[in-house]
């Protein structure tokens, strides 16, 4: 990692006062960003839900048609009938795991205070909203993650809201590949030894930013997508919230070599505490 390639969440001093007053005044005071920024975030997962969702009333479907036909019949032994019922009541329960996690989702902040988070569920949860979309979008999504990992501490709903963001970056960054290009998004959770910040790092083998794109990502409305398909208000409310858990965000790229997004996020224990060892000194 060369310093030229970074761009740290610490912009010039004078950018960040005032991005700082911006974000009291609409983040702090009125929360009618937080309002904004989480009806973006929604309108994100819409489409992966529409995907999540088509899957299991597929199943559904399938076997309240066989099961019809063997009554029409009068073929259906109880016990299949059973079996069959087993599984449309297992993807049922799949479907309302989805519409109760966009409620949640949707939820107002005082909902949930900060707590002790493990970061791999906020993964799986939030895979569970965009995974569907993202296989759908020729994506091949990798997992890396440590285990155990020490819990952070944050709202988890929060969080998640930091991947859907970061995750829909890379989805966008992908989709302006050519068609048979690989594309793939590696999610990475680690805990350095011995440290105390939890890493997670979500890098897409995108077409990466220019230094340009690097310096402003973090900037609200600061989008180089069209009015369509843009707010800009994705990565400030990353930095945003990883501000809120006492931690830090950075980005590495490059034209043409993909994009990686580095969270630094405090351990809700500290870490000489988590492992029983004392820390290296
Ligand atoms: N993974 C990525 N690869 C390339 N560029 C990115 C990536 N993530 C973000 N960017 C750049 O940062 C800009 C700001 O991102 P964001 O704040 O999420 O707003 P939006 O996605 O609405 O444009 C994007 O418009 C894009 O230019
Ligand atoms: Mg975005």
């Amino acid at each position: 990692m060369t310093p030229e390639a970074t761009e740290t969440e610490k912009p010039a001093a004078g950018r960040q006062a005032a991005e700082t007053d911006w974000a009291t005044a609409l983040l702090g005071n009125d929360g009618r960003l937080v309002h904004a920024a989480r009806l973006a975030a929604i309108g994100e997962i819409a489409a992966g839900i529409a995907h999540e969702m088509n899957q299991p009333l597929a199943a559904i479907q399938m076997i309240v048609t066989s099961m019809l036909a063997d009554i029409e019949r009068g073929t259906l032994p109880t016990e299949r009938a059973r079996q069959w019922l087993d599984t449309v009541n297992e993807q049922i329960g799949r479907i309302s795991w989805i519409i109760g996690h966009l409620r949640s989702f949707s939820r107002g902040e005082g909902a949930e205070p900060p707590a002790a988070v493990a970061l791999g569920e906020i993964v799986e949860n939030t895979l569970g909203l965009l995974g569907a979309q993202l296989r759908s979008h020729g994506i091949v999504v990798e997992l890396d993650l440590e285990a155990p990992l020490p819990e952070v501490r944050g709202s988890a709903r929060r969080l998640e809201q930091v991947l859907v963001n970061l995750l829909s970056n890379a989805r966008d960054a992908l989709d302006t590949l050519p068609n048979d290009a690989p594309k793939a998004v590696r999610i990475r959770a680690y805990a350095p030894p011995g440290q105390d910040p939890v890493v997670i790092e979500v890098a897409d083998t995108g077409p990466g930013m220019s230094t340009e794109v690097r310096e402003r990502l973090f900037e609200p409305f600061f989008t180089t997508k069209g009015a369509a398909q843009g707010t800009g208000l994705g990565l400030s409310i990353v930095r945003t919230i990883v501000d809120e858990c006492g931690g830090h965000v950075a980005v590495e790229s490059k034209p043409g070599v993909g994009a990686t997004f580095r969270i630094e996020l405090p351990a809700a224990t500290p870490a000489h505490a988590q492992s029983g060892k004392e820390p290296i000194p």
